[in-house]
C-alpha cells in the first residue's frame, strides 16, 4: 500500500513517488458510454481506469459458476471470501482475474446480466469491492473510476465527479452497437428491457444505490459523441492543473 501525504507547494496529497492524487470518477446507468469515455480520458492525460463493473460481473460470474443463489447473501459472500479479486490496471481493457481464472467474455454474457445487479445489492459484496476499489486507487492515485457509486459514496472527496445520462432508447442503440462489434448477435429489445430491469434494481437498492452525486458535472449525452464527451471532461481536468 501507498503512504498519501500532502504536497506543501500544491496543497494536493501525493503517494510515495511524489505525484498527486487525481481521482476521476464517472457514474451513470448502463449504456450511458462510461467504460470507453473513461478508457479515451485516461490514456489521453496518463491515468490509470478502473472499471468497477467488471468486479460486480466477476462476483456474478462466479455466483453462475457455483450455482448459487444470487440473492442468497450468506452463500454468496462465502463463495467470495474463498475466491481473491485481482485486477491488473496496467491492461487494457483492465484484466480481471476471479479465483484466479479470467472470464473473459463470460463477464458480458446475457447470464451474468440477468443477475448482477442482484448480487450488487448485496451490502457485503458492497462492502468487499468498494474496500478493494479504495486500496486500488492507493496503489494508483492518478485514476478515473466508474461505475454507479464512485462519486456518491466510494470516493465521495475525488478531484472531480462525473455524472453521465442518456435517454433509454440511445442507451440500447450504443449497447446492441457495442455487442455487434464484439460479434454478436442480438435483439435490442431484449437489451432495453434487460438494462431498463438492472437500472431499476441499481436505482431502488438501499445500499449506496445510483445517484447522481451532490456536486458532480452531469452531461446528457443524447446529442453527445464519444469524443465531445471526452472533450468535455478534459477540459475540467485541464481546469484543475495538474497534468499534461
Ligand atoms: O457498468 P456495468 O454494466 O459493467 O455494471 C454491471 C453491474 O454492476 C450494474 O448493473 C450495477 C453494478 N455496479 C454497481 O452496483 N456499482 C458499481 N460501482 C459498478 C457496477
Amino acid at each position: 500500500m501507498v503512504d498519501d501525504a500532502t504536497d506543501p507547494k500544491t496543497d494536493r496529497r501525493t503517494d510515495a513517488s511524489g505525484s498527486s492524487r487525481l481521482i476521476v470518477t464517472i457514474d451513470g446507468p448502463a449504456g450511458t458510454g462510461k467504460s470507453s469515455v473513461a478508457r479515451v480520458v485516461a490514456d489521453r492525460v496518463g491515468l490509470f481506469v478502473l472499471d468497477t463493473g467488471a468486479m460486480y460481473r466477476g462476483v456474478a460470474w462466479l455466483v453462475l459458476k457455483y450455482g448459487i443463489d444470487p440473492g442468497d447473501e450468506r452463500e454468496v459472500i462465502a463463495t467470495l471470501d474463498a475466491h481473491s479479486i485481482d485486477l491488473d490496471l496496467s491492461h487494457r481493457p483492465v484484466h480481471i482475474l476471479v479465483g484466479g481464472v479470467d472470464p473473459g467474455e463470460a463477464l458480458r454474457s446475457a447470464a451474468v446480466e440477468r443477475i448482477v445487479s442482484t448480487v450488487a445489492a448485496l451490502p457485503q459484496v458492497r462492502t468487499r469491492l468498494v474496500e478493494k476499489q479504495r486500496e486500488i486507487a492507493e496503489r494508483h492515485p492518478r485514476l478515473v473510476t466508474e461505475g454507479r457509486d464512485q462519486g456518491s459514496t466510494v470516493f465521495p472527496d475525488a478531484t472531480l465527479r462525473f455524472y453521465l445520462t442518456a435517454s433509454a432508447g440511445i442507451r440500447a442503440d450504443r449497447r446492441v452497437a457495442q455487442r455487434e462489434r464484439e460479434g454478436q448477435i442480438v435483439d435490442r429489445q431484449e437489451i432495453l428491457a434487460s438494462m431498463e430491469a438492472r437500472d431499476r434494481l441499481d436505482r431502488s437498492r438501499t445500499d449506496a444505490p445510483l445517484v447522481k452525486p451532490d456536486g458532480a458535472i452531469e452531461i446528457d449525452t443524447d446529442h453527445l459523441s464519444l469524443e465531445d464527451v471526452v472533450d468535455r471532461i478534459l477540459d475540467r481536468i485541464r481546469d484543475h492543473g495538474d497534468v499534461s
